[in-house]
């Protein structure tokens, strides 16, 4: 066909053809039908199809029945514009991921670039080019003593294969018996069946059940609750570490094959742990044997801080799950960090890891990471995250003259900020006023207020902030003036 003639004709047409062949009792895709009758379509077209047709995920569906669906169509810098024409400051990086801001050029760049030289290739008995460089550039920011890289495209399929690795290492290596694992309360470490078995949260798991036997849980480093008085940080870390190894022996060592442990604890809001907490982790993992597995999920690329949070709080980990940030959101990608050790038993002979993803390691998200990092160095993001933190802190901290905000922790651009009921008894929300203030106002009132992050309430209730590393303290400012209002009008209705 000549070029002057596909011009002339709408290419969305085509579409018609499928459309008008359905039987009339099936489903009503109006979108579509608009669409390739030319029409313009926008947030009244989308809301009633994406109704109609999507399943959003961890999303309570009933309140699109009278209301609207938060629909977002661009993302630029820190901000994102929503299809009703609001601007949001974007509190959260997408979902912990895009640490560089959005829509950068580079990351487009190279993912055409790669597109067009190998737009696939399993990592399935082959390798690419991209998968190899990217393995060496991760390994040389990435914790000392890693040595191999396992991708994966997202952080439940990094805690999958560390569980699985983890247990066919011990049994190729004569300790056949050790095959559970440790995780701490409140923890999220994703949805598959492993994972959500690794996974604290009871209310996620419950639907699911039975999952895979043999996961525990120890407490968290919730510092803010604290069972009971300690002399400070340090001495409460010592005493929650302590738990993990009283649940190794009483599991029985020879059974125990991991720990999962995340340098930062996101579900609960931003639980911090001091060196002292890490080292006696540390050393119980050595005692026993068992592999201590740093999720870095989120943690990891530069949102601490550093590059990883074991690095900054010297964990020491055997195994490190990363994902999410390693391509600033433009690619779904992970890259699951090895010792060398898990990786000898395979070296000679028949054994081999059945285990993979078709979509692991992809040539073009592994590209985008590359760029991703590179962008990482130029504009020195890890050292602008660190420098800018105390100030990030400070910023938040204002918000301690609100009635309502409990505590405010974390560390780099990670903090959670969690609302209570009275500042002195540390009176948290009753499962109702939860419901009615989390869900009933305040998510949607941050909205309202120009900023997209999450209240949450997967253990007290907290909202939850991780701006891209871009940012600076300006928009520091104009996220504390945000929480400040909401707040303000969340503890009148708490009241009222
Ligand atoms: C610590 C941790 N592990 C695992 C996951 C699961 O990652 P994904 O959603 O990429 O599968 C998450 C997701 O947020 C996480 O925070």
């Amino acid at each position: 066909m000549a070029i002057s003639e596909s011009k002339k004709t709408n290419p969305l047409a085509n579409l018609l053809k499928p459309l008008l062949k359905r039987d009339k009792s099936g489903p009503q895709l109006e979108l579509l039908e608009a669409m390739a009758a030319g029409k313009e379509v926008g947030d009244k077209e989308w809301q009633k199809s994406g109704k109609e047709h999507n399943w959003l995920h961890f999303t309570r569906h009933s309140p699109f029945n009278k209301g609207d669906m938060n629909i977002i169509v661009r993302g630029e810098g820190h901000y994102l514009y929503d299809s009703k024409g609001n601007k949001l400051i974007d509190g959260l990086s997408g979902l912990f991921t895009c640490n560089a801001g959005h829509a950068r050029p580079e990351l487009a760049q190279a993912a055409q670039k790669q597109m067009m030289e190998l737009d696939f290739m399993p990592l399935w008995s082959y390798n690419h080019p991209r998968a190899i460089e990217l393995a060496e550039k991760l390994l040389s920011i990435g914790p000392e003593g890693m040595n191999r890289i396992f991708f994966t495209t997202g952080g439940t399929e990094g805690v999958e294969s560390a569980w699985k690795i983890a247990k066919q290492y011990f049994k190729m290596t004569g300790k056949p018996q050790k095959h559970k694992v440790i995780s701490r309360m409140t923890a999220y470490h994703g949805t598959s069946h492993g994972a959500l078995s690794i996974t604290g949260i009871p209310a996620f798991k419950q639907m699911f059940e039975p999952l895979v036997p043999s996961a525990f849980r120890v407490p968290n480093t919730n510092y803010y609750r604290a069972p009971h008085e300690f002399a400070n940080e340090d001495e409460f870390g010592i005493w929650a570490a302590n738990r993990l190894e009283e649940a190794i022996l009483f599991e029985g060592p020879d059974t125990v094959a991991a720990f999962f442990v995340e340098p930062i604890q996101n579900a609960g809001g931003c639980f911090t742990a001091t060196k002292a907490y890490f080292k006696r982790i540390r050393e119980i993992c050595t005692k026993y044997d068992v592999v201590l597995v740093a999720d870095e999920t989120i943690t990891g690329y530069g949102r601490t801080g550093e590059w990883f949070g074991s690095i900054r709080y010297d964990i020491q980990p055997d195994m490190m799950i990363t994902a999410k940030a390693i391509t600033s959101g433009a690619q779904p990608l992970g890259a699951l960090f090895l010792k060398e050790k898990f990786f000898e038993p395979f070296k000679e002979g028949t054994s081999v890891l059945a285990h993979g993803y078709t979509f692991g390691g992809h040539p073009v998200a592994c590209a985008v990471a590359l760029a991703n990092l590179e962008i990482f160095e130029r504009e020195n993001l890890i050292e602008h995250a660190r420098n800018n933190s105390p100030i990030f802190r400070k910023t938040l901290e204002r918000l301690y003259d609100l009635p309502i905000v409990g505590d405010v922790r974390g560390d780099g651009y990670f903090f959670a900020v969690e609302i209570v009921k009275d500042k002195k008894t540390k009176e948290t929300l009753s499962r109702a006023e939860s419901e009615k203030l989390l869900r009933g106002f305040l998510n949607n009132a941050l909205l309202e207020a120009g900023i997209y992050c999450r209240a949450d309430d997967r253990g007290d209730p907290v909202i939850q902030l991780a701006p891209p590393l871009t940012c600076g303290p300006k928009e520091f400012d104009e996220i504390e003036a945000i929480l400040r209002k909401v707040l303000t009008e969340a503890w009148k209705r708490l009241n009222g």
